[in-house]
């Protein structure tokens, strides 16, 4: 087992504990295409578990395709990225792939270009222009593939919220499932990290996704599960901690996947031999100054009414806005500016509604903005 705590980018392996439950869900989605939209806060593990039951899927089963759309800015970027992916990624032949590409893709004339050894990676520019692209053959090539071949195809797109920034987003998407609801042999995992707009994208009514498949949210780990990992880290590198103190790093961070490692290792680092509470409140210190830059920016541009919602929420205050008392202790403004500086807070993703009110997204920015 490795013995160092992993954050900041999807893991695997030993690095990978828990999501029995949404593993079993998501693979079986996958083997018998039910569309799945995954939704979470941000950097609670949706790409590892995508990534993992990817991993998982035999071939027999499905062929996962997997592509991350971050740096799609219109429709064509997207079904270049699309076509790509597919191509690519469900078949290891390039002779097959050219004769996809040929059969399935006739009106895009796709440019190929292969390197010299024909294992290895080739690069692909479908060089769609405004003019001439094909949605609907790019958008049926997965189909179109999936028969021929035979097999089921599951389709996972990343940072899928990305579609809501395209310029006339809402017509690219009644395009896309128009098309996508139709196929019988390719399904589509959709998930991405900005909560609110893939909220907006999944769960709106008057939105072309609005019920598009299996909806599941991705909680927390629970401590059950993160206490053996962490101690077992800490075993494998020769020190020890206490199933106590691996549930205080849990709970300091509120079992945040990306906090719990991230903090887990700070404590690692300043451990000789046996983990104190005084060592996780350093490092839980540490932990904050090392996300204090990216807090900055987030809070960036705020009004100081804004930042005044901020702090009553940081303070405890959930719900009750409108009350006198909170808009004066606070300095709210007037009543009707609530709903607007609340809109802010929550299109940010830094406040988000449960069901007892308003809270602050992120557990580690709570600490710091407390802090101010
Ligand atoms: N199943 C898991 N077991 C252990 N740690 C995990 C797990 N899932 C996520 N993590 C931790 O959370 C971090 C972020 O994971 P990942 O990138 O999968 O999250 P995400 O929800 O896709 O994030 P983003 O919102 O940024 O897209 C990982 O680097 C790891 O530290
Ligand atoms: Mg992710």
């Amino acid at each position: 087992m490795n013995d160092a705590f992993i954050y900041g980018y999807a893991v695997e392996g030993d690095n990978f504990t828990d999501r029995e439950n949404e593993t079993k869900r998501l693979k079986a989605n996958f083997e018998h295409g039910i569309n799945t939209l995954l939704i979470s806060n941000r950097r609670i593990g949706k790409t590892s578990l995508v990534r993992h039951v990817g991993r998982m899927v035999t071939p027999q089963k499905a062929l996962v395709v997997y592509l991350d759309i971050f740096d799609c800015r219109s429709e064509y970027d997207f079904y270049n990225k699309l076509a790509t992916a597919v191509l690519q990624q469900t078949s290891s032949k390039i002779d097959s792939i050219l004769q996809n590409a040929k059969n399935f893709l006739s009106r895009v004339s796709p440019k190929i270009s292969v390197g010299p050894d024909p294992t290895s990676e080739f690069s692909l520019s479908l060089g769609i222009t405004p003019k001439e692209y094909a949605p609907d053959q790019i958008l049926n090539l997965a189909e179109n593939i999936a028969k021929k071949q035979k097999k089921r195809i599951v389709i996972c797109i990343d940072e899928f919220q990305q579609i809501g920034e395209f310029p006339d987003s809402v017509s690219v998407q009644k395009r896309l499932r128009g098309a996508w609801q139709l196929q019988q042999n390719v399904s589509y995992c959709l998930f991405g990290s900005k909560k609110h707009l893939l909220t907006n994208i999944f769960q709106n009514k008057s939105m072309p996704f609005y019920q598009f498949g299996d909806a599941i949210y991705l909680g927390v780990i629970s401590t059950e599960k993160w206490v053996p990992f962490i101690c077992e880290k800490f075993k494998k590198r020769g020190l020890h901690i206490s199933e106590d103190m691996a549930s205080k790093i849990c709970s300091e961070v509120d079992n945040y996947s990306s906090y719990v490692q991230q903090l887990a290792w700070l404590v690692m680092l300043h451990t000789e031999h046996n983990v104190t509470p005084e060592i996780i409140d350093v490092a839980v210190n540490e932990l904050i100054a090392q996300n204090s830059a990216l807090f900055m920016q987030q809070t960036e541009g705020l009004s100081s009414y804004q930042m005044n919602m901020l702090r009553a929420i940081a303070a405890g205050v959930h719900d009750g806005f409108l009350s006198q008392d909170v808009l004066d202790s606070y300095r709210l403004g007037t009543k009707s500016n609530v709903s607007r500086i609340k809109k802010v807070l929550i299109d940010r993703d830094l406040v988000e509604l449960r069901e007892t009110g308003l809270y602050i997204s992120d557990p580690v920015f709570n600490k710091w903005f407390r802090r101010l």
